[in-house]
Formats: C-alpha cells, sequence, structure tokens
C-alpha cells in the first residue's frame, strides 16, 4: 500500500478556542465546542515516492511558504506520534521506503475566506497515520471502532492546529485540554450558511490572535466565562432547546470579537457588511426567534438553521443580502479515509 485519500472536514466553535494555556502544545485556556461541517472538507491524497527521501507538498490551495513549513513539521511529528500510538493498538509501522507526496484540495472555494487549517491538518495527520501503518485495513478498523484511536490521532492534530482536533469526530465536539469527545444532542439536524462578506486572507492570523488578546482587560475570567459557557451549551444541546443555543453562541461570539477589539493594539476582522448582517440579527430578531449566529476569526457570518427550514432561510438571505456569497453546509461527521 502506498497510496491513500483521505477527507476531513471543517467545524465551527460556538463555543471559542481562543487562548492558551500552553503555546507549544497547543493546549486551550478554556474548553470549546463546535459543529463539524460536512460541506467544508479538505481532501488530502497522499503516496510514498520510492525514489525521493524527502516529504514534499505538490499542491496546496493558496499555501503560504510557511504554511509549508508547518504542514511538512507536522508530517514529522505524526511519523513520531504513532511510534508511541500504535503499540497501544498492536498495530505496526511499515518500514519506511521513500518520501510522502502530498496533493490537497479544498471541497469548498479556496478564496472563500473560509479557515482550512482545522480540515486541512485534522486531514494530514489521518492520512500520514494510515500511511505508517503496516496493515492499513486492520487500521481502518481500529479507526472506525472508535475505541481511542481516533482520540490519539486527534491529539496528534491538535499539536498542529488546535481547532484540527475537532474534526476528528461530529456533529457536535467537545475539547477540553488534552481531551475531545463526542457530544450528545437532541437539536434537529442543522446546516450551516456561511455569508462571506469577504475571501481575503485576514490580517491577523489565528496564531496572533491567541496572542494578542491576552492582552485586552477583557481577558480576566475569561476561561471561567467560557467553561460556564460550555456547560450551558452541554445542557441546551442536550435538551434540544434550539433558542438557548442561539443566545449562548451570540454571546460567545460577541466576547470573542470584543476581547479582539480590546486587545492592545486592538484589531477587527469585521468589514461594513459583517456589521450590515449582524445589525440586521440584532434588529430583526430577539432571543426567542434569533437562529444560531456566530462568527470564527474573520468576518464572515455562519448562520446555522434546521435543515427543514434551509430553503425559507436561503430566500431570505439571497433578498436581503443580493450581494454576498453564500456557502452551505450539512452537519456532518469526522474525518475518514476514502479509499486506496
Ligand atoms: O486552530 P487555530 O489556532 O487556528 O485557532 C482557531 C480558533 C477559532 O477558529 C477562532 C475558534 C475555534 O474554536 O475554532
Amino acid at each position: 500500500m502506498t497510496k491513500l485519500r483521505v477527507i476531513a472536514p471543517s467545524n465551527i466553535a460556538l463555543i471559542k478556542y481562543m487562548g492558551k494555556s500552553d503555546f507549544s502544545a497547543n493546549l486551550p485556556a478554556n474548553p470549546s465546542i463546535s459543529m463539524t461541517l460536512e460541506g467544508l472538507c479538505t481532501e488530502i491524497e497522499v503516496e510514498v515516492d520510492e525514489r525521493s527521501l524527502y516529504d514534499r507538498l505538490e499542491s496546496h490551495p493558496g499555501i503560504s511558504s510557511s504554511g509549508v513549513d508547518r504542514f511538512l513539521k507536522h508530517i514529522e511529528r505524526v511519523r513520531q506520534g504513532v511510534q508511541k500510538i500504535f503499540p497501544f493498538y498492536d498495530l505496526k509501522q511499515s518500514l519506511r521506503r521513500g518520501g510522502l507526496v502530498i496533493r490537497s484540495s479544498n471541497t469548498f472555494p479556496d478564496s472563500a475566506g473560509i479557515a482550512s487549517s482545522a480540515s486541512s491538518f485534522a486531514a494530514l495527520t489521518l492520512a500520514v497515520a494510515a500511511l505508517c501503518a503496516h496493515d492499513l485495513e486492520k487500521f481502518k478498523k481500529i479507526y472506525l471502532d472508535k475505541k481511542g484511536l481516533q482520540e490519539d490521532l486527534a491529539r496528534l492534530s491538535r499539536q498542529g492546529s488546535g481547532s484540527s482536533c475537532r474534526s476528528f469526530g461530529g456533529p457536535w465536539v467537545f475539547w477540553c485540554d488534552e481531551d475531545v469527545e463526542p457530544v450528545l444532542s437532541h437539536l434537529p439536524e442543522l446546516v450551516d450558511f456561511v455569508l462571506v462578506v469577504s475571501e481575503s486572507k485576514k490580517n491577523v492570523s489565528s496564531s496572533e490572535a491567541h496572542r494578542r488578546i491576552l492582552t485586552s482587560p477583557l481577558w480576566g475570567g475569561r476561561s471561567e466565562r467560557a467553561s460556564a459557557r460550555a456547560d450551558r451549551l452541554r445542557s441546551a444541546l442536550v435538551s434540544g432547546d434550539y433558542f438557548l443555543v442561539s443566545q449562548i453562541a451570540w454571546e460567545e461570539s460577541w466576547e470573542m470579537h470584543s476581547l479582539f477589539h480590546t486587545s492592545d493594539p486592538p484589531f477587527t476582522y469585521w468589514q461594513p457588511s459583517t456589521l450590515d448582517i449582524l445589525n440586521f440579527f440584532m434588529n430583526e430578531f430577539s432571543s426567542q426567534n434569533r437562529p444560531i449566529v456566530t462568527l470564527d476569526a474573520g468576518p464572515n457570518v455562519h448562520v446555522l438553521v434546521p435543515s427543514v427550514e434551509e430553503l425559507k432561510w436561503f430566500e431570505l438571505f439571497r433578498k436581503k443580502f443580493p450581494d454576498i456569497k453564500i456557502l452551505k453546509s450539512k452537519q456532518g461527521l469526522g474525518a475518514r479515509i476514502e479509499s486506496e
């Protein structure tokens, strides 16, 4: 076995990972909860090139040279990491016979301004780990049995990109410190609309944001507030209370962006259209009927609505914001091996 294909989804957090307790290990300052996005995936094909000793990235949309270094460093991290993980599952490592060739693409428009580090690092971690296994069929079976291997790989992936650890499960995933686990939800099936305000690269990277928010006067107590909100969100998901989930997500999204706006120096991802959209949800809805609205570290607005109401919302967004591109994604499951 020298070639395989992996698909990993992105995710949207309702309780945000923002701020770290350990910068080198990417451990978060607070728990986070996300929904996995089936329609916003990274697909990675990985192959062993027996004529080369070096790993290389043959294609990856919009990646910078520092991004390539981060990717290559992560491949090595996974190779080292599986040496510790595999023995727990009685998996043997295949003997290395060449360098890895990675080809990567996204199932959503590359320039849509949607963070793809979660999906790309999850895909890379799974692809490299699977290719390191001597017996791929056995690896796949253990991975699907969900008895710890997914969690172990999620931990490894987290060290490359924090939020990628939540892309190993779904639809709802909780991440706290080293642990990543499923969250029970009785909400109806949801779709996520992304109102794409801007497709350009962000001016402050999320790595920089994680550091800069430590200077905000609102940083004090953030970890406690986010933890308490994560507890409330878990209960609201279990009880299937959509409008309570919406209220909690609204508070959390504003809190994360308030951290950005009050950092020293302050920064914002918002653009005039971001505010138009937020004003629309503020003025035309109340906490009793507002859909779930949240923003990542970017200008684009995510709106999570029940699948059965998808058409109604799409038509409303089209009418209110005719110039805004809209992406749609169903809720989904975690990273998977697609084929050989
Ligand atoms: O995984 P990172 O380091 O790119 O951090 C991303 C953090 C947010 O996307 C802003 C929030 C989250 O929890 O996904």
